[in-house]
């Protein structure tokens, strides 16, 4: 029975009407009817097609499942091969792309380049003819695919007929797009198989991974797949001009794009969008793991051309090297706010994701031991996104027999308390509840703005820093590198350089400071003042004898005997020699009295001040050498009489002695503005 002419005609327009919603819900993100009213189509279609069976065509869109299960995938050639990117980590490697590629094209002007996600799942060619998808394969080496078209028809999201909405459809195009898993839905995905019992895949990549490759279509047809295109291969009845103008038209045929694709002129603006799409990156429901800059222009492509197997027109911007190998230098405890001891890989300095990390926490004994991680081993490690570094495992196969299982210390480094564990805890702690908060309030008060003046450095970052096991003392403030302060929350390059930059300037200290700093009991700011004049150099104060000490106006007996001890602790010694051998160097005390510029000078004061109060002007005259008398004599060099003087302004008269204003005085002082 021939099939009626209306039918026909139905059939097409069903169809028609499905691809395009299809394209309305997958392409455009904005679908204008609803579930029910497509379901409805689809099933008059199907019923259609049912009725009438020798109507049905490989591309109608009820013809996504139903190949039947293969036994191996048919190796399938790339006409125009599919290459790789190079990449970069760096703002300064994508402007030497851009430099490069200048120099390349022999131009100065900006150049445009298209920024694109670049999505993590897995590249794949999709061939459609007259419109219709008929090939469809996996990248394999770039020359040679695996032909996955069955699997590839069961995506929702790629058309199995290209739609002609305002471009006509091309005789044949090739088009390179990216299958992935979303993330929403690779969860559903592994948290149905952990229900039932199955294997959960490691990341949406490895289970669209695995999807595709099924020899069974209805297994994938049952995995949320998703894909976006990209790119083109051979193209024959349309002709390009930019790849702006492929992404476009790649979208009018119905072909997913992803929509923070975006033109640029410059590489400035390239460098920030990469900025902002790494902002937004844990808000999109897909992986991405860069982005991908792409000369707009395809003559200027053509002419820059490829290289063995990357375009030289192209890079791919990454976010993050997720690991590297380097080798354990040595394995070090720090010890924690809490009091837990957390062993620390100390490693050779590597680049993992654009920054260098020589640190990584390995938690706990057990850990280690699990892991077979041991001294000297050449190890993985990584660094998933803003996360600390981590050592992901030894490279058992290079060791050389030399290297050496980490033991446990039974003493805390810091405050040597045997260290404690409870029975079926993974963490050893010191019991000492003094440990870390006495260790932190040395090394900030060490730092603080009186002592060594470390800017940038509060006592915060000091806890952080021990915490992470950079500085168990004082001098390893010394030796910190800028590695190791990129691996601590809220430092990035410019404040890393900023602190490195304060804590090389607090080298060139002074002698009361630098005895401040060292946090001698009873020795405050002014004791330290005292000390420094006496005894001039480092050396003289740390040789002095109880009696000597004494002896300064303004140190009793007990600050004298505090002060003898404390040069006497060998822990002390050590701790000052370290400094100095870290390169700190005080500037010597001046031998000859430098004549402060009230010295010798006496004052007295009548009447009240405008611009101080009475106290504070008496301190300022002694710290500039002067001193303050209570009563008019001959001796008085100044009378500063202020707002209603009393009798000291007659007795200065009497005796002939110089009155001076509040002003004059502030000018003398030097508080004049
Ligand atoms: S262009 C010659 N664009 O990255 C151009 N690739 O390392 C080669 N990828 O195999 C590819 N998003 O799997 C391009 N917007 C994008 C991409 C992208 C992801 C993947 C693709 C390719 C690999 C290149």
């Amino acid at each position: 029975m021939p099939v009626p002419p209306d039918v026909l005609e139905r059939i097409k327009k069903l169809r028609e009407e499905i691809n395009y919603h299809n394209y309305r819900y997958y392409v455009l993100d904005s679908p204008v009817i609803s579930d029910e009213e497509y379901d409805a189509l689809m099933q008059e279609l199907k019923e259609l097609e049912e009725k009438y069976p020798e109507t049905i065509t490989p591309d109608s869109p009820t013809q996504r499942v139903g190949a039947p299960p293969s036994d191996k995938f048919r190796t399938v050639p790339h006409h125009v091969p599919m290459l790789s990117l190079d990449d970069a980590f760096t703002p300064e490697e994508i402007r030497e792309f851009d430099s490069r590629i200048k120099r390349f094209l022999n131009i100065d002007h900006d150049i445009e380049y298209t920024l694109e996600p670049k999505m993590d799942g897995l590249a794949v060619e999709l061939v459609y003819e007259n419109g219709v998808f008929v090939l469809g394969s996996t990248r394999g080496d770039g020359y040679n695919g695996e032909d996955v078209t069955n699997n590839l028809r069961t995506i929702p999201s790629i058309p199995l007929r290209l739609l002609s909405l305002d471009v006509p459809v091309p005789s044949l195009l090739e088009v390179r797009g990216e299958v992935y898993m979303e993330k929403d839905a690779f969860e559903r995905l592994n948290q149905e198989r952990r229900e039932k019992g199955l294997p959960t895949f490691a990341n949406p990549r490895n289970a669209a991974a695995g999807s595709l490759r099924q020899l069974d279509p209805k297994v994938t047809a049952s995995r949320p797949l998703n894909i976006f295109c990209y790119g083109i291969g051979r193209v024959e009845g349309y002709s390009f001009k930019t790849q702006w103008e492929i992404l476009q038209t790649l979208k009018k045929w119905g072909l997913r794009v992803n929509p923070l694709i975006k033109k640029v002129t410059g590489i400035e603006k390239a460098i920030s969008y990469h900025e902002h799409l790494a902002k937004i990156r844990p808000e999109l429901n897909y992986e991405i793991d860069g982005m991908v800059i792409k000369v707009n222009d395809l003559e200027l492509q053509d002419r820059l051309g490829t290289k063995a197997k990357s375009p030289r027109w192209a890079i791919a911007y990454k976010f993050e090297a997720p690991q590297n190998i380097t080798r354990i230098k040595d394995i070090i405890l720090s010890v924690g706010r809490t009091g837990a001891v957390t062993p620390v890989a100390i490693m050779e300095p590597v680049k993992v994701g654009g920054v260098t990390i020589s640190r990584a926490t390995l938690h706990n004994e057990e850990e280690i031991k699990r892991k077979d991680i041991r001294i000297g081993d050449w190890v993985i490690v990584r660094r998933a996104g803003d996360v600390i570094p981590e050592v992901v495992k030894p490279l058992k196969e290079r060791r050389t027999g030399k290297e050496k299982p980490f033991v446990m210390p039974k003493y805390c480094p810091v405050c040597g308390s045997a260290l404690v564990k409870k029975p079926g805890e993974a963490i050893y702690r010191c019991p000492n509840p003094d440990c870390f908060p006495r260790l932190a309030k040395r090394i900030a008060h060490f730092v603080s703005k009186p002592a060594m003046d470390i800017e940038g450095l509060g006592p915060k970052v000091v806890e952080q820093l021990i915490t992470a096991g950079i500085i168990r003392d004082i001098p390893d403030l010394y030796h910190i590198k800028k590695e190791d302060l990129l691996s601590l929350e809220g430092f990035a390059e410019k404040s890393a350089q900023n602190l490195l930059d304060a804590i090389e300037k607090s080298k060139h200290t002074t002698l009361p400071r630098f005895l401040f700093a060292l946090g001698i009991r009873h020795v405050g700011e002014v004791t330290a003042q005292l000390l420094a004049k006496h005894f001039k150099t480092l050396d003289a104060v740390m040789k002095a004898s109880v009696q000597e000490l004494e002896a300064i106006q303004g140190i009793g007996p007990e600050v004298a005997n505090s002060i003898y001890q404390w040069f006497r602790d060998e822990k002390n010694k050590e701790l000052i020699k370290k400094l100095l051998e870290a390169g700190i160097t005080i500037e010597p005390v001046e031998t000859e009295e430098k004549t402060l510029p009230l010295e010798g000078k006496s004052f007295v004061f009548t009447g009240s001040l405008k611009s101080m109060k009475r106290a504070e002007a008496k301190k300022l005259v002694v710290s500039l050498g002067g001193q303050v008398q209570s009563t008019v004599g001959k001796h008085t060099d100044f009378v500063v009489v202020g707002e209603n003087p009393g009798s000291k302004l007659q007795k200065a008269k009497q005796l002939g002695i110089k009155t001076i204003t509040e002003e004059e005085f502030l000018e003398m002082v030097g508080k004049k503005k």
